[in-house]
Parts: structure tokens; C-alpha cells; sequence
């Protein structure tokens, strides 16, 4: 039996994050925690804020705060929004948390006893009006490769090319904008997991099941060449770097970043050390399959750079079994932009609706091979058609329909006829296929059986006709209408990785035995858990339309202040 370990990308602290960077790792991680879980495998979900480097110090300065009390909050903010996300972390940490340090030490120590590790003289930017060495991300130019204007000089987040701030064209520092800068001699230290690279292709290579999108990011990292990348930068906010001459700088945030997976597992651990063992998650673990869910721009650091960490290492570290890596969600055709409000974050997301809309209709359009491009006209058109038409729709018609015949509660007797048979044949296929698909982590291939699944409830409905049964033949009736209320609770069961809240509102309208925090697929028994005389507590429909008007206001607030 595996046990799975599921991580999203660890999301940067500067602030609330967008629809994108939700449907990109945290949404699909959680769909998968929670498939695995009611499937009965055992689950660790863990997840943290990244909150080191040059985008924590950027954004405390803006927002005037200490680096250290900005993190502290913005965690904080985060755990909410993802709370109300429904997002089921087993733990949310933090990669500034003490575990991490001790974590990130560890890992220097060993990369350094077996070589990995470097000194090497280098020439960087000092910027004169700022009076201070630029990491990477504090200068800003245009990139080598794409042209794109706002390059960082650590990668270019059009392109995803990984960079050295001396291949940007104009060159600036992104503190004050300045263009007087020089290249200074300082000391760092790198990583050269050169020797690794076989071994890292073997890696690759092993996994043939892995989305292409992920297997040819590492290959085409590979085939360029690992340089020594520099793992130290002139910051006081970090993880100090434990070694003489260096004391003054820390670690590059994307070393003690991935480490963090590892840190807040025993943040886990240590909040209830007579129960929990990091160890048994992460050290020496055959039966751990590790599922990394993130966007492509995370895909060089997850396939290559941490892998190769770990190897280098030479400590039996859990590598990752599958990489799920997302393409982009763009919105309306352009960039989610913070600076020019441009989007939906999620904060603001659940102002306007309830997160299980947000959560169906971001997956029904993952960005899993391409790009995807979120609009409010798609997204209303999802909302009214298949939640509110197909899935609420079905609910409310069958429960309407059975008190007003039968009373608040599951009808008894009839016999079910070929009809029902066919229908559980139908249902149980359509079932098995969905579960497969959110076993494979296919969640666009997913929601398109779901929608078969809800629409099979409706023609059978539509078939039957219980309103005219009814008259005719109330016994059947009844048989009929508990076939549809059963196959209520099967939606619901079906819902819940997807849509919790609706899932367990239907549970609990149909007065099931389910479990509500964590209901299970119970086998067999599941198309008829209901027997009939079971008290029904009825509920408002599941979801509400988005009308034209509506639509045409969302578009216009959050279109932005400028061009993407
Ligand atoms: O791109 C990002 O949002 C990074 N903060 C992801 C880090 S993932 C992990 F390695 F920490
Ligand atoms: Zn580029």
C-alpha cells in the first residue's frame, strides 16, 4: 500500500494570490488530497509560505514594515484565504520557520561534505545610488531571449528562461530604478550538481508518465548544461549561511524554498511530536508516492534543482514519483496583474461568490497542456450551465418532487425495474472513469465526466417522469424517486474533492450516514445506501445564475487600471 505525500508550490508571502496561481498548484493539490483521502489511501498534504528573498523585502518596503512582522501577517492572510478556500492542508507553514532553518543547514552541510558546493569570486552589480550589492531579482531589464521588457534577473517570467542579471539588456536596479551600476568582485558560494546531470536524466527519464509539459522543461534544462548556480545573496532576510567570510549574506531563496516542503513537515511533526514523524515521510520511505503540484515557471527548480539537492545530499531523501506541472491562466487574454488590479485574487473572488463555484469552474478550464484564458462570459456560461442546470438543478427537481409526494423523507417500496438496472450500470462506469481521472490528476478530463454523470440523472429523470408516474403508479413512483435521491448521494460524494460545501449540504439534506468532515467511497452498497424512511431536511438550491448584467459589471471592475 503507498501513502501519499501531495505539496503545492509553495506561494511567495507578498501578498494574496490570484485565481491563477490558484488553479496552477494550490486547487489541484487539494483536489488530489482529498480524492486520495476518501478513497481511503492515507494522506499527507502539506503546503507553506515562501517567505524569503528579494519579493518578501520588496513588498515589506513598500508596505513599510520590517521584513520579519510584513511575513508574519501576510501568513496569516494567506491561512485565511485558503481556509476559506477549502484548501485541506494537513499543515500550513511557514519556510522562515526554525524546522527550516535546521532543514536548510542540514542540506548545506552535506551538499558541502560531498563536494557540491563551491566558492567562486564573481562579479555582480553593486549599485552605486542604492550603495549596496543587487541579488538578482533587484535588477530588472529586458530579456536576452524574448525581449520581454520587465525580465528579473533571475528568470524571465514570459519566456521561463532562467537568467544571470548580466544577460539583461539595460540593466536597472529595481530598488531605486537606478542605471548606475557597476560589476563589483564579491565572493559566493554555488551549487554545481554538474556530476549529477546522468543521474538527473535517469531521474527524468524513469518517469514516462509524468505530463509532457514537466518531462520537457527538465530535459531542456538538462540538454543546456548545469552551471554552477550561486546559492548565497547579499540579504539579511534568510537563512544565514553557516560558514566563515559568508555570515553576512544568506541563502538564495530557491535553496531553502523546496527545502521547505521538507521544514513545514516537520513543523507537522513537531506540533505533535508522540504522534507524528517527519522522517517516516520524507528519509528512507519506498511506499511514499510524493505528488508536486505548480506551474511550469517552478518546473526547472522541481525536476532539476531540488532533485539534484537531494541526491547530492547523499541522505535517502523521498524524491518526487509524479510533477504536475500547469501551464498559465491568463486573464482575459492578458496578464493578472497586481500593480494594475488587473484579475481576480482570491480574496476578492470570495466576495463575489462562494469558493466552489471558483473551484469548479477554474478546474473545468485547467491550464493543463496550454494556456488557458479565464473571461467572465466563460465562466458565468459554466456556472449557469452545468452547476446551477445540470448539478443544482437535478438536486432541487428531485427533492421538490419527493415532498411534495412522498413528505421530507426517503420514499419506501416499488420495485426497481431494467430502467434502474441500466442507470446503476451507467452511473457506476460514469463514476469509475471520473475517479480515474482525478487518480491521474486529469481534472479537465474529469469535469467532462462529471457533466456526463449529472446529465445521465437528468435523462433518467426526464425518462421516468416521476410527476406523471406518480399518478399513475405510486409505488414505482417511489421506487424511482429513491433511485434519484441515491444517485443525489452519489453526486455529493462525487462533488467533494471539487465542491465541498455543496457535497456536504446534499449529504447532509439527504439524512446519510456519510461522514460530513471526510465522507469515503463505502463500496459496492454506494448507488443504494438509501433504503428508504430516512428523514430529509430540504435545502435551497445549490447555486444561484450569473446573469448578462452581472457579468458585464465583473468584467468591467476588474479589467484594470492599464495595459497587461
Ligand atoms: O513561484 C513561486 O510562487 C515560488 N514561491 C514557488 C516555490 S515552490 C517551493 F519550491 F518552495
Ligand atoms: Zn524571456
Amino acid at each position: 500500500m503507498a501513502r501519499y505525500l501531495i505539496t503545492s508550490a509553495l506561494p511567495y508571502i507578498n501578498g494574496i494570490k490570484h485565481l491563477g496561481n490558484l488553479v496552477g498548484s494550490l486547487l489541484p493539490a487539494d483536489v488530489a488530497a482529498r480524492t486520495l483521502r476518501m478513497e481511503g489511501e492515507e494522506v499527507l498534504f502539506i503546503c507553506a509560505t515562501d517567505e524569503h528573498g528579494t519579493p518578501a523585502e520588496l513588498a515589506a518596503r513598500e508596505a513599510g514594515q520590517e521584513v520579519a512582522e510584513f511575513a508574519r501577517r501576510e501568513h496569516v492572510r494567506q491561512r485565511e484565504v485558503y481556509e476559506a478556500f477549502a484548501l485541506s492542508f494537513d499543515w500550513f507553514g511557514r519556510t522562515s520557520s526554525a524546522a527550516n532553518h535546521e532543514m536548510t543547514e542540514r542540506f548545506y552541510q552535506k551538499l558541502d561534505e560531498n563536494g557540491f558546493i563551491e566558492e567562486r569570486t564573481i562579479r555582480q552589480f553593486f549599485s552605486v545610488d542604492d550603495d549596496r550589492f543587487l541579488p538578482d531579482r533587484y535588477v530588472t531589464g529586458t530579456c536576452p531571449h524574448c525581449g520581454y521588457e520587465r525580465a528579473r534577473g533571475d528568470q524571465c517570467e514570459n519566456c521561463t528562461r532562467v537568467l544571470d542579471p548580466v544577460d539583461l539588456i539595460g540593466p536597472r536596479s529595481t530598488i531605486s530604478g537606478s542605471e548606475r551600476l557597476e560589476l563589483r568582485e564579491t565572493r559566493h558560494l554555488f551549487l554545481n550538481l554538474g556530476p549529477l546531470a546522468e543521474r538527473l536524466r535517469q531521474f527524468i527519464l524513469a518517469h514516462e508518465d509524468w505530463p509532457r509539459l514537466s518531462t520537457s522543461v527538465a530535459l531542456k534544462w538538462l540538454d543546456e548544461g548545469l552551471r554552477p548556480r550561486a546559492i548565497t545573496r547579499d540579504l539579511s532576510w534568510g537563512v544565514p549561511v553557516p560558514r566563515e567570510g559568508f555570515r553576512d549574506k544568506v541563502f538564495y531563496v530557491w535553496f531553502d524554498a523546496p527545502i521547505g516542503y521538507i521544514g513545514a513537515t516537520k513543523e507537522w511533526a513537531d506540533a505533535e511530536p508522540s504522534r507524528r514523524d517527519w522522517r517516516r515521510w520524507w528519509l528512507q520511505q519506498d511506499d511514499v508516492r510524493y505528488i508536486q503540484f505548480m506551474a511550469k515557471d517552478n518546473l526547472p527548480f522541481h525536476t532539476i534543482f531540488f532533485p539534484g539537492m537531494e541526491m547530492g545530499s547523499g541522505e535517502p531523501w523521498t524524491l518526487a514519483s509524479y510533477i504536475k506541472g500547469f501551464s498559465w491562466l491568463t486573464y482575459d487574454g492578458g496578464k493578472f496583474s497586481t500593480s494594475q488590479s488587473r484579475g481576480v485574487f482570491m480574496d476578492q473572488a470570495l466576495d463575489i461568490l462562494p469558493a466552489d463555484y471558483w473551484r469548479y469552474g477554474l478546474l473545468a478550464q485547467a491550464p493543463e497542456t496550454d494556456d488557458a484564458d479565464f473571461t467572465w462570459e466563460r465562466f458565468a456560461a459554466t456556472v449557469n450551465k452545468d452547476l446551477v442546470g445540470m448539478f443544482g438543478n437535478y438536486c432541487h427537481r428531485v427533492l421538490t418532487l419527493t415532498v411534495a409526494n412522498f413528505g421530507a423523507e426517503v420514499p419506501v417500496g416499488g420495485v426497481p425495474g431494467a430502467l434502474e438496472a441500466r442507470l446503476t450500470d451507467d452511473v457506476k462506469s460514469s463514476l469509475d472513469a471520473y475517479r480515474a481521472h482525478l487518480r491521474a490528476f486529469e481534472y479537465r478530463r474529469a469535469v467532462q465526466e462529471l457533466r456526463r454523470l449529472w446529465s445521465l440523472g437528468n435523462l433518467y429523470l426526464e425518462e421516468r417522469a416521476p410527476w406523471r408516474l406518480v399518478k399513475q403508479d405510486r409505488e414505482t413512483a417511489a421506487a424511482v424517486l429513491r433511485q434519484t435521491l441515491n444517485l443525489m448521494r452519489v453526486y455529493a460524494l462525487a462533488a467533494w474533492p471539487l465542491m465541498p460545501a455543496a457535497a456536504r449540504t446534499v449529504l447532509n439534506g439527504l439524512g446519510c450516514q456519510d461522514d460530513l468532515r471526510e465522507p469515503r467511497y463505502t463500496g459496492a452498497e454506494r448507488f443504494h445506501a438509501l433504503i428508504g424512511g430516512e428523514s430529509l431536511m430540504p435545502f435551497p438550491p445549490l447555486f444561484r445564475r450569473l446573469d448578462a448584467d452581472e457579468v458585464a459589471a465583473l468584467s468591467a471592475r476588474y479589467a484594470g487600471t492599464g495595459p497587461s
